[in-house]
């Protein structure tokens, strides 16, 4: 791990409490970087704070929810104000959808999911933007999910959200581009993170239609298997990759 990769940025992940979240800003602020953790969680962020406590990192973790555009707002004018600008946003906060399908799936699923996975990352991607572009430079890293290619790995709602993030990722990208901001987005398979409470199917006998898919994932990844790609995605070393969505499954949306 390079110490120095992130140094003098300011970084903001979503989702900072559990899983994926939490190892990217323990990654970030392992490598330099003055990290903003933000959760709607307090079991996770007190989780949160306990690990980085006790690895000696230093993560400034904050409640906030993504749906609430107030949150969002108080957010930005906080971190701006504290630290002047925001040089990457990592979207990581996201749930799955109990594995509904489309003949049964009801709008208050619907909704959440996407206010969670899609409306949120829209809105830190529109209040990061005006700084990002003032200084013509930014670096935005969205976690979609192998779902967001594939058809066969979650619910309707999940995987619609997924696919838009894929398309609000290279939408951001190309617009942006000439701007000096770059928007890329991951998508990992099988990952042990705190994600399963979102994921008990409503209906287990469902779950023989996605067997197929889920009989050929590789393994299990852990959570800084992704922060290492989200990292790389946001550094220097990727200063030509833009609107990529990079695949982080050990293969298993290969075959
Ligand atoms: N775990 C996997 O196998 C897997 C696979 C593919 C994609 N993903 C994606 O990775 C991302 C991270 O998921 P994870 O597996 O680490 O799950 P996780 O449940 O461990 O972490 C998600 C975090 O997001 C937070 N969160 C949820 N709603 C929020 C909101 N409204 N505002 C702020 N924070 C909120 C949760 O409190 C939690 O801390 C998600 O976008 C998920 O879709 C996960």
């Amino acid at each position: 791990m390079d110490t120095t990769r992130h140094a003098g940025r300011v970084v903001i992940v979503t989702g900072a409490g559990y899983g994926i979240g939490r190892g990217t800003a323990l990654r970030f602020a392992r490598e330099g970087a003055t990290v903003i953790g933000i959760d709607v969680s307090d079991e996770g962020l007190a989780l949160a704070r306990a690990e980085f406590d006790s690895a000696g990192v230093k993560v400034d973790l904050r409640k906030a929810d993504i749906t609430s555009q107030a949150d969002v707002d108080r957010l930005f004018v906080d971190v701006i104000g504290t630290h002047g600008r925001v040089d990457v946003l990592a979207n990581v906060a996201g749930i799955m959808d109990h594995f509904v399908v489309a003949a049964d799936v009801d709008d208050a699923t619907w909704n959440r999911v996407m206010d969670v996975n899609v409306t949120g990352p829209m809105r830190m991607i529109r209040a990061a933007l005006p700084g990002m572009l003032e200084r013509k430079a930014g670096a935005i890293v969205n976690v979609a999910s192998v779902g967001g290619f594939k058809g066969g790995t979650a619910g309707v709602a999940y995987t619609t959200s997924k696919h838009a993030v894929v398309g609000l990722t290279r939408n951001t990208a190309w617009v942006y581009a000439k701007q000096g901001i770059r928007c890329n987005a991951v998508c990992p398979g099988g990952v042990q993170t705190n994600i399963g409470t979102s994921s008990a199917p409503r209906d287990p006998s469902i779950m023989a239609v996605f067997a197929p898919i889920h009989g050929a994932v590789n393994g299990m990844a852990q959570p800084d298997d992704i922060a290492s790609l989200i990292s790389w995605l946001a550094s220097d070393e990727a200063r030509n990759v833009n609107g990529a969505i990079v695949a982080d499954d050990g293969g298993w949306s290969a075959g």
